[in-house]
């Protein structure tokens, strides 16, 4: 019960990754915030964790837009008195072309939601952390932040900026005790991994040949890193990027 009266805020709730976090964390003892822009997926997400009613809270956010993320800050803070962990983790894929057919539309979408939702969830988020002098992020990155893949120029650079965003936040605001790291997955079994894999015209299997352990995370795999980070257990932990990938990137 690592997280007994705790409170976590997750983005992209409704997600793979998300919605097994908030059940790794709920079935620790936390009180948790669901936000997401898929309301229906967030409660169905929330019914999942067994808690009581008074024990969670679902808020709508399109994470893209600054007032809609101050206004998931401000319900959790209203509701729970403060935010613990803080999993900033809502993310979409970008179409798969190479870089000379990806528009700036394209380009937009992608950076709008992993860049910048990301950024404006540490700007607000920090700012209770750093008052509370407590709390640790935890930022989706993904191996495409630290290495390149052909036909995916918006999300790889996306998650490269997560990456930036981690260490400079954690060196902003160590001095008040506020703890930011990123995570760094290979293929997660999740929604995702589906799209890419239909876009891509790829099975799961041509993914697989470039994993060492040979298949993808679980999404509770996934779930288990961000606890431990979330935790006193990390507590020296900071400006670090986890890479949780089956040893992907270490050749
Ligand atoms: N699945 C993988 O293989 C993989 C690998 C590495 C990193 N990641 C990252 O993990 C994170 C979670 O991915 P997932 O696999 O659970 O995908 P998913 O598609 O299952 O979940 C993503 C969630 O984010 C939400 N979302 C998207 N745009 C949003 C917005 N503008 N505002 C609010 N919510 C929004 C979606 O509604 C969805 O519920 C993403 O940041 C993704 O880039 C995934």
């Amino acid at each position: 019960m690592r997280f007994k009266d705790k409170v976590v805020l997750i983005t992209g709730a409704a997600g793979g990754i998300g919605s097994a976090t908030a059940k790794r964390f709920a079935s620790e003892g936390a009180k948790i915030v669901l936000v997401d822009m898929d309301q229906e997926g967030s409660e169905k997400a929330a019914k999942k964790l067994n808690l009581n009613a008074e024990d969670y809270l679902v808020v709508k956010a399109d994470v893209t837009k600054e007032e809609d993320v101050k206004n998931y800050v401000k319900e959790a803070k209203d509701r729970f008195g403060k935010i613990d962990v803080f999993f900033n983790n809502a993310g979409i894929e970008a179409k798969y072309e190479s870089i000379m057919e990806t528009d700036s539309d394209a380009m937009e979408m992608v950076l709008d939601v992993n860049l910048k939702g990301v950024y404006y969830g540490l700007k607000h988020v920090l700012k209770v952390m750093t008052e509370q002098g407590s709390g640790s992020i935890i930022n989706t990155s993904s191996t495409a932040g630290l290495l390149g893949f052909p036909n995916m120029a918006p999300y790889v650079a996306s998650k490269h900026a997560v990456i930036g965003l981690t260490k400079t936040a954690a060196l902003e605001v160590a001095a008040k005790k506020v703890r930011v790291n990123a995570i760094c997955p290979a293929p997660v079994d999740t929604d995702m991994m589906e799209d890419i894999e239909e876009a891509s015209g790829m099975e799961q299997e041509d993914f697989n040949v470039a994993i060492p352990l040979g298949r993808y995370a679980k999404a509770k795999e996934i779930a288990a890193l961000v606890a431990f980070l979330g935790s006193d257990d990390a507590s020296y932990i900071t400006g670090s990027a986890y890479t949780i990938d089956g040893a992907m990137t270490s050749g």
